[in-house]
């Protein structure tokens, strides 16, 4: 069985930090999306990885993921032209495919418990496809689907209007070649896209089994900022206490992940929190659920349930940060210079959100 991971797409939900990276590296606890994915696969025994890059973010991709040796898998990078959507990436990577059948993992997405029961339930060779399912509050922004009296799936739609249920269809996918023939015939959607969800309702239509699984831990697509501090905290959640950094005149209390070079100094972090390398917490208070990046600085500041990308710097800030998620190399600072005490200094990108 080989992989396909979609790490492509443009991610206009997640600018302005998609401005400069790609959706899928964004970190959660300190790690890129992107790994987890790979991880899940190699864990399921899944070498041969495709890869569906874009031409704006596929070199980043490339040059993250490497070769694949650290996880002992071997990536093969497949360029889709535009984002036709996951059906048109399906089609792009035909070749490297071949009649082998695959897991499609989207690259943004978050799976507690990895795949590995998946890939073994395909290979008892009683279904064509199989799909997982979870019910969310909101399936108007998924694709879902309508299961019959006896739980099997009879009707899938893409962001539907009016869906006729709450399960969403959580982007992991495992399907036999056969699927290559019903995207032949696709036509592209209302919005214009080639859909995933199309081409299974096509397997169901031609009689094929189509097994569809609930998920048994937790899932999250990281498409919104709110999803990212959401799948950061479920992360965060399952870390276990590993201290490497240095600690000086500081309380750390709970499953706090301190790595080597990072140090606290005079603060209190309390768990669950990741601490990257080469980090500065200093007169500082990091509460729960909070992730802080490589070489970033919390100085005489206070904040929770937040992720800080590398090298940003917080200090001397006079409220506490809350559910926020700032981007690389960002510097805030609550020291007001001059006169205008009052006043407002800002330097920021398009599409920047500050909530005062
Ligand atoms: O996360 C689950 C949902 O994922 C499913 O419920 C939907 O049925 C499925 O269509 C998909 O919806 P999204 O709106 O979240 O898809 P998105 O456009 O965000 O793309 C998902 C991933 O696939 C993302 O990492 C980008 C990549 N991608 C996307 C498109 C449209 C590609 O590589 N190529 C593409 O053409």
């Amino acid at each position: 069985m080989k992989g396909l991971i979609l790490s492509g797409g443009k991610g206009t939900r997640l600018r302005p930090l998609t401005f400069t990276r790609a959706k899928q590296l964004i970190p959660i606890a300190n790690k890129p999306n992107l790994f987890y994915v790979v991880e899940n696969l190699a864990e399921a025994g899944i070498t041969d990885i495709g890869v569906i890059i874009s031409p704006e973010t596929g070199q980043e991709i490339r040059s993250a993921l490497g070769d694949g040796g650290r996880w002992k898998v071997r990536f093969s990078f497949i360029v889709q032209e535009a984002p036709l959507g996951l059906a048109h990436a399906v089609k792009t990577a035909a070749a490297f495919l071949g009649r082998d059948p695959f897991v499609m993992y989207l690259g943004d997405n978050l799976l507690s418990g990895g795949i590995r029961h998946l890939v073994q339930e395909y290979s008892r060779g009683q279904a064509d496809s199989i799909v997982l399912l979870t019910p969310v509050d909101n399936p108007g922004q998924f694709g879902v689907a309508e299961l019959d009296g006896e739980g099997k799936v009879v009707r899938l739609m893409e962001k539907p209007k009016d869906p006729p249920s709450n399960l969403a269809l959580v982007g992991i996918y495992l399907f036999s070649p056969a699927v290559h023939e019903v995207i032949e015939t696709l036509q592209p959607s209302w919005r214009g896209e080639y859909e995933i969800t199309d081409a299974i309702q096509g397997l169901i239509d031609r009689g094929l089994r189509v097994s569809a699984k609930q998920v048994s831990g937790w899932w999250k697509d990281t498409g919104k900022p709110e999803d990212l501090l959401e799948a950061n905290r479920l992360v965060l959640s399952q870390i276990a206490r590993d201290i490497r950094g240095e600690l000086s005149g500081s309380e750390v209390a709970g499953e706090v992940v301190v790595e080597a070079g990072a140090r606290i100094v005079r603060s209190e972090v309390r768990g669950p929190a990741h601490i990257a390398a080469g980090a500065l917490i200093e007169d500082a208070y990091v509460g729960p659920y909070t992730s802080i990046g490589r070489d970033a600085k919390v100085v005489r500041s206070e904040i929770e349930y937040s992720i800080v990308l590398d090298g940003t710097a917080l200090q001397n800030l006079p409220r506490r940060i809350d559910a926020s998620v700032i981007g690389q190399g960002v510097l805030v600072d609550g020291r007001a210079e001059g006169p205008k005490q009052s006043t407002l200094r800002l330097v920021l990108g398009d599409q920047s959100q500050v909530m005062l």
